[in-house]
Parts: C-alpha cells; structure tokens; sequence
C-alpha cells in the first residue's frame, strides 16, 4: 500500500539498508556471532535499531497492515469524536512486544489532528513527574503510556481522576496547614500499551473506554508488511523471498523488519544486491531461524520442557530459569509464538509441548545431520 513511498531524505538508500552496527558482526563465523548474540532477534536486543526503525513505523491507519477489526473500529471512534469536537475515549493496547503498539498510539493522535505526548510507566516515578505532564498537556491531545502495567500505586490513583473528571489533586502546604487544590487539566486521551493484561489493574482497565488486543500477524500481512518496508528502504525482495521470510518472522511486525535488514546485509555482502530466496535461506540459516520460524531459544525452550521435563508441565519460572531468560522474556516474547504456532500449550499446572514439538526437533535433528545445519 504504501510502497510507493521514497526513502526519507536524509538516509542514503544504501546507508539505510545496511546498519553500520551490522557490518563487523559481518566478518565473523555465524557460529560465534550466534553464540555472543543468543535470541538475535530478541524484544530487547536492538533498541537502538527500532528507533531508528521510525523510518518505517506507518503514520495513518490506512498504512498501518492488518488488524483489519480494530483499524475498522478505531476509524470509526476516531471519526465521531472529530465531528463532535471531543477528545477520543481512553484507549488500552494490549499484545506482545512489536505488534505495533507505540505505532498504533502515534497513528491516533495524527489522525485526530492532535498533540501527542509519550512517557513509560517506569519513567513517572514521583506524582510530580505525572502532573508536570498532565497540567502541559494540550486539548484533546493523545498522552501515551507505555509498560503501563508498571505504574505506581500513588500515580495510579491520581491518574484515576485524571481520567475522569480531567482534575488532578494537589497537595500544597504541610502537616496541619496541608490542604488538597483540584486542579482542572485539559480534556484528554491516554493511550496505555502493554504486554501484560493481567497485570493491570481492574481499575484501571475499566477506565478505558476503548480496550484493543492486538494479535500475531497472519502470513498475508507479514508480506505485506516486508514488501512495504523493502519499498522503504529501495531495495528489491523476490517474491519467494519476501513470503518466506514472512513465515519466519513469528507474525511480528518488529521482527520481519529486523529480520529483513539482516537479509538486505546477507544481500549485499554475499549477493549482487536483491534479497533473492537463496540470500534469505543462507540468511535464516546463519541467523539459525528454521522452517518454522523457531529461533534457537524457541527450540532449545522445547527440548528443555522433553529432554528434562519429560514434556511438561513445567511452570513458567522454573522454566525461565533453565533457559536463563527472564520470565518476562519468556512469557511476552517466545511463548506467544511458540503457542500460536502449535508447539506449545499452557495449563493450570505449565507448560506443555505438543507432539509437533517431539515431530519438529526431531524432524530438523535428522535434518540437520543430513544436511550438515546447525552444526
Ligand atoms: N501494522 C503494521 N504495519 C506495518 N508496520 C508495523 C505494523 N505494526 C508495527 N509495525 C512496525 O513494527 C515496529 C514495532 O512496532 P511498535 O509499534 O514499536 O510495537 P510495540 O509498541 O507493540 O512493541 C515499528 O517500527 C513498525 O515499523
Ligand atoms: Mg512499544
């Protein structure tokens, strides 16, 4: 859809499609690269990249790929709300990290034609550094907070009110003297992102007017969205390529771009330019992402859960502990994944593998031996 757009001014094509923090990792043996770099394509991994991803975060609704329920519903409310001058209901996204949360946020205050203000939960550590933004907070504009399962009691509250009568308390004075001010702040929309559902408040949750999850992305649109971002970064992906590289991306948006930008530096450095189907297979090899999609984390999770679990249930920490990731990683990044795509399955007592998981490790054991992968 968006294809058609040039590559920002400002970023040479070429610099752009090649991160110079890419280029030493280059000159290694993918073996001790993986080694120093487990979970390459990890949440966490490279922040510093997804910032500089915004040349690719879509901007409208109409750019923003799949998701199709929630994009028709937000252009509705965003709609209404225009026409009656009002400011958007809150708005709660919940999803697992790179679904396109932050972008969503951003999209609403473009498309409402109003301020948009970004904080993290973590970041508002006192009540003052929640009202410096509240009270400069523009009318109808869009304030986003992100990790918003992490704010703190005493900023919970306040964000309470703010919410809903758009007033916040101020305590001025001290001890006997002390007295509360209302302070009336303009009428706003709070976007809050997280990971975690369940870890939100059932206050809080029930304050926004317009709760949003966002799931993995289906094949058809992690295409899509690698051709955009190839468009974006004027480089050319071969169809096989671009549908197999999407069926390797774990249906997250984050991932295939950054899968896509390590292809684009297989490309240039072991091809002629074009991610052809043979760059990307080198690629995903190398990056030790196989048929389905797994990473080697994925799969060292499924044979820790058979090898010594006797295929689960094992519970998530002692789980995590085994494969030393955080829990957090664990739950918010490999386990959607790994759930969604069959190989693994969640009870009351943990985790468990499905019988794809047995047919998949030992499948690619044999054929890796055969084909010399992996090894
Ligand atoms: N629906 C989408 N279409 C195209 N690109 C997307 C989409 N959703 C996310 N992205 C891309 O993925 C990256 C991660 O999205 P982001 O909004 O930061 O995810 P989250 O906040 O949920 O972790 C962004 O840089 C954006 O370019
Ligand atoms: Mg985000």
């Amino acid at each position: 859809m968006a294809a058609k757009k040039a590559a920002p001014s400002g970023r040479a094509p070429e610099g752009a499609a090649t991160p110079a923090k890419a280029r030493p990792a280059q000159a290694r043996p993918a073996q001790a690269r993986a080694d120093e770099e487990p979970g390459i394509l990890h949440a966490e991994a490279a922040l510093s990249e997804d910032e500089r991803d915004s040349a690719l975060r879509p901007h409208t609704l109409q750019d923003f790929v799949g998701q199709a329920a929630i994009k028709e519903n937000l252009a509705v409310y965003i709609e209404a709300a225009r026409s009656r001058g009002d400011s958007l209901d809150h708005v709660f996204l919940t999803g697992p990290p790179g679904l396109g949360k932050t972008t969503l946020a951003q999209i609403v205050a473009r498309e409402l034609g109003v301020d948009f203000r970004q904080t993290s939960a973590p970041v508002l550590e006192k009540p003052k550094d929640l009202a410096g933004i509240l009270t400069n907070l523009s009318a109808r504009s869009v304030f986003f907070i992100d990790e918003i399962h992490r704010l703190k009691p005493a900023i919970e509250e306040m964000l309470y009110i703010a919410m809903e009568d758009y007033e916040m308390d101020w305590i001025v004075g001290q001890g006997p003297a002390a007295r509360t001010l209302r302070i009336p702040i303009q009428p706003f929309t709070l976007v809050g992102a997280t990971t975690r559902a369940g870890s939100v408040a059932a206050p809080l949750i029930s304050r926004f007017g317009i709760p949003f999850r966002l799931s993995l992305y289906e094949a058809a649109d992690m295409e899509a969205i690698i051709r955009r971002s190839a468009a974006l970064l004027n480089v050319r992906v071969e169809g096989d390529a671009a549908s197999l590289l999407a069926r390797c991306a774990r249906g997250t948006p984050r991932v295939a771009n950054r899968l896509l930008r390590r292809m684009i530096d297989f490309a240039q450095v072991l091809g002629s330019g074009p991610v052809t189907v043979e760059t990307a297979q080198e690629g995903l090899r190398r990056l030790e992402i196989d048929c389905m999609g797994l990473e080697r984390l994925d799969r060292d999770i499924l044979r820790m859960i058979i090898e010594r679990y006797a295929g689960g249930p094992v519970g998530a920490e002692t789980l995590a502990i085994s494969i030393g990731e955080s829990v957090d990683t664990l739950e918010d990044y490999y386990e959607p994944y790994l759930i969604q795509a069959g190989f693994l399955q969640r009870s009351p007592r943990g985790r468990m593998v499905t019988d794809l998981a047995y047919r998949h490790l030992n499948l690619e054991r044999s054929r890796a031996a055969a084909e010399g992968l992996f090894g």
